[in-house]
């Protein structure tokens, strides 16, 4: 999406450790234009797929899952990673280990929430090590829930996720794919 791809040149900084800092419109700060229209470029590549739920993790997942959701015009769900107040027992959970903070976090959602005839479409802003996605998969897999498809704001496409959602053989969507760092710049994967 070259909106994406050129305000990622902007405003995007590459930081060390292979991190793209984009805290002033995606993940901190949000554009709420831009978003609208990723979500709409979401919606036209999963359209006609029989999509009913968009499922996201909190908390950067939820702007883009919610825009895709109001394009799809279907629920969205975003599993929660710490304990709720009012979230009971009734919980689908599952284990996702960050490679930033190399700690294991336990994701949940409400099984009210997922019916076994939901195809569910995953969003999240960043596709990098595929943690994040593949708790989602494990939750759907209890569930008994076909996942449709995968759409994420950035991919970094030289890190784990790729490989992995490939190997599900799921149909991904990155808005933006990002097939190196050179330099301090930004280099996109050309396909
Ligand atoms: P993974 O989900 O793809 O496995 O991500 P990984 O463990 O590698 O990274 C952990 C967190 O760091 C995730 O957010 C992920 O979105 C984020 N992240 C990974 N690479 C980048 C990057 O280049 N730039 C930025 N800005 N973030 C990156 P999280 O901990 O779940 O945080 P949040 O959703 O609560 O913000």
């Amino acid at each position: 999406m070259k909106l994406l791809e050129d305000r990622i040149r902007q405003d995007g900084t590459v930081l060390p450790g292979n991190v793209l800092k984009v805290d002033n419109f995606l993940n901190h700060q949000i554009d709420p234009q831009l978003m609208d229209q990723m979500g709409a470029e979401f919606a036209r590549k999963f359209a006609n797929m029989g999509i009913t739920k968009v499922l996201t993790v909190e908390s950067s997942g939820i702007a883009p899952a919610v825009m895709a959701g109001l394009h799809l015009h279907v629920p969205v769900i975003f599993a929660r990673k710490h304990k709720s107040l009012t979230l009971t027992d009734n919980l689908y959970t599952a284990k996702v280990y960050s490679y930033t903070k190399q700690v294991n976090n336990d994701i949940s959602i409400d099984r009210r929430f997922l019916d076994a005839s939901d195809r569910v479409l995953i969003i999240d802003d960043f596709l990098a090590n595929g943690q994040a996605v593949q708790g989602l998969f494990d939750i759907a897999e209890t569930a008994g829930i076909a996942v449709a498809g995968v759409g994420v704001v950035i991919e970094k496409r030289f890190q784990k996720g790729h490989q992995l959602v490939e190997d599900a053989g799921v149909p991904l969507v990155a808005l933006a794919s990002i097939a190196s760092f050179e330099d301090g710049q930004v280099v996109f994967a050309q396909d």
